[in-house]
């Protein structure tokens, strides 16, 4: 009994929270191993997928591999730079930089060299923040020529170091946007500047991981950006890996044990998605707690975790989207391959049959690009869109069940 109070739940539904066992992946996993095997980057990685698949925990576990095989690791999560401006960018990466370059010293001949002039008084000598940035705005040109100087010169100071190179890892890239109307692109001097360090040989390579608008932006903003990068799409774990995302976090030692029955349940409830799997076994793990310790036999209990999943997951999305958006988007839940893909011929189709007052495709387009701009739905490079929310489909069949 003490034992069942004392083992917490180890199950973590969170954004970017480490499960307690990281299931599947191998693939992407060597892929990235591949990706840092290169001797001159040709290729940097973007991880994409939708919303709670996985992106960020793997990226956070491919930093210790990368460091294993001497990289090093810069980077943040974007998720704040809605509207960043170039000298923004700049500012950010070297900020990241800074990090990594801190304790790289920097001799007084090198400063005169990059035209610090000798009357200005140089106390830092280290490559720390506050050197690169008075360095960035010593160095003409625009923000691209100034950013290009700076990783160059610093890649002069660590080759020496026994390093392969370092990463730069962007969560929550899709942020980054290019804006013509205030004449700021970003997204275009961040790509402009890899590609041409990257043709000089500095073995500086991107890591970018985002919603699956990301890739598509790439490209909007530098064609070149479809042959930069490999895209690795993750997708919801298959059944093998599913089963251990549930089981191994409690094999030992633990309490609760799920019977094969209940590990199918939640196999096909969470559709496989990691986010779920996470969420319904921590329900069903506090669930099951006090039954066991009763000396009860219990069963998954389904229809509370899945109102509660509404509650907690969908509810907030669901309840910014408009009456007539509603309508579009049971319309859309409704398609046979909702789960999938789907396009505006689709909806307008079914619309006729089953709605009174059905859309025209003119409306279903333009509705398509708000629910895009609200990340609900988006579309991918073939023109086709998708439900950018995983399990959103049946997420909204049951609220028509329920008026
Ligand atoms: N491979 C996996 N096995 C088990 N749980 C996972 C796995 N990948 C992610 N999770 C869990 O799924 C949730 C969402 O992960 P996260 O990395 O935040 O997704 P994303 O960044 O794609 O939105 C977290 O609770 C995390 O613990
Ligand atoms: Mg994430």
């Amino acid at each position: 009994m003490a034992s069942t109070i004392l083992f917490q739940n180890p199950f973590r539904p969170g954004a970017g929270h480490m499960p307690p066992y990281l299931a599947g992946r191998e693939n992407e996993k060597k892929e990235f191993l591949r990706l840092i095997s290169q001797e001159t980057i040709l290729e940097n990685m973007v991880l994409t997928g939708l919303r709670g698949v996985g992106k960020t925990v793997l990226l956070d576990t491919f930093k210790p591999d990368a460091i294993a095989h001497r990289w090093l690791w810069a980077g943040t999560d974007l998720s704040e730079s809605a509207s960043i401006s170039e000298e923004n960018l700049a500012i950010r990466l070297l900020t990241d930089l800074s990090v990594i370059t801190s304790n790289t010293m920097v001799s007084q001949r090198e400063i005169l060299e990059i035209g610090f002039s000798s009357s200005q008084k140089i106390v830092e000598k280290n490559l720390g923040f506050n050197f690169l940035i008075s360095l960035y705005q010593k160095t003409p040109g625009l923000v691209l020529d100034k950013l290009k100087f700076i990783l160059e010169f610093v890649w002069t100071k660590l080759k020496s170091q026994n390093i392969n190179g370092i990463i730069f890892a962007y969560d929550e890239a899709q942020n980054l946007s290019d804006q013509a109307s205030k004449n700021q692109y970003p997204l275009g001097v961040l790509l402009d500047t890899f590609q041409s360090i990257q043709k000089k040989d500095i073995p500086f390579m991107l890591v970018l991981t985002g919603l699956p608008t990301l890739f598509p932006k790439l490209v909007d903003s530098r064609t070149f950006a479809e042959r930069m990068f490999r895209v690795v799409f993750l997708k919801r774990l298959n059944n093998k890996d599913s089963k251990n995302a549930i089981i191994k976090p409690i094999s030992s030692k633990c309490p609760v044990n799920f019977t094969t029955e209940s590990v199918n349940v939640i196999i096909k409830h969470s559709g496989g998605y990691p986010y779920f799997i996470q969420f319904i076994c921590r329900e069903a793990y506090d669930a099951f707690l006090p039954k066991i310790a009763a000396g009860e036999n219990p069963a998954v209990p389904l229809q509370e975790i899945i109102r509660k999943l509404d509650t907690d997951f969908f509810a907030g999305r669901w309840s910014r989207a408009t009456d007539r958006q509603r309508e579009l988007l049971l319309v859309i839940a409704k398609i046979e391959n909702a789960g999938g893909e789907f396009s505006v011929q689709d909806i307008v189709e079914l619309s006729k049959q089953t709605i009174q007052k059905p859309f025209s495709s003119s409306h279903v387009n333009q509705m398509l690009n708000s629910l895009c701009l609200a990340g609900l739905i988006y579309k991918n490079r073939f023109g086709k869109y998708s439900f950018a929310v995983p399990l959103l489909g049946q997420f909204i069949l049951r609220q028509n069940k329920t008026y």
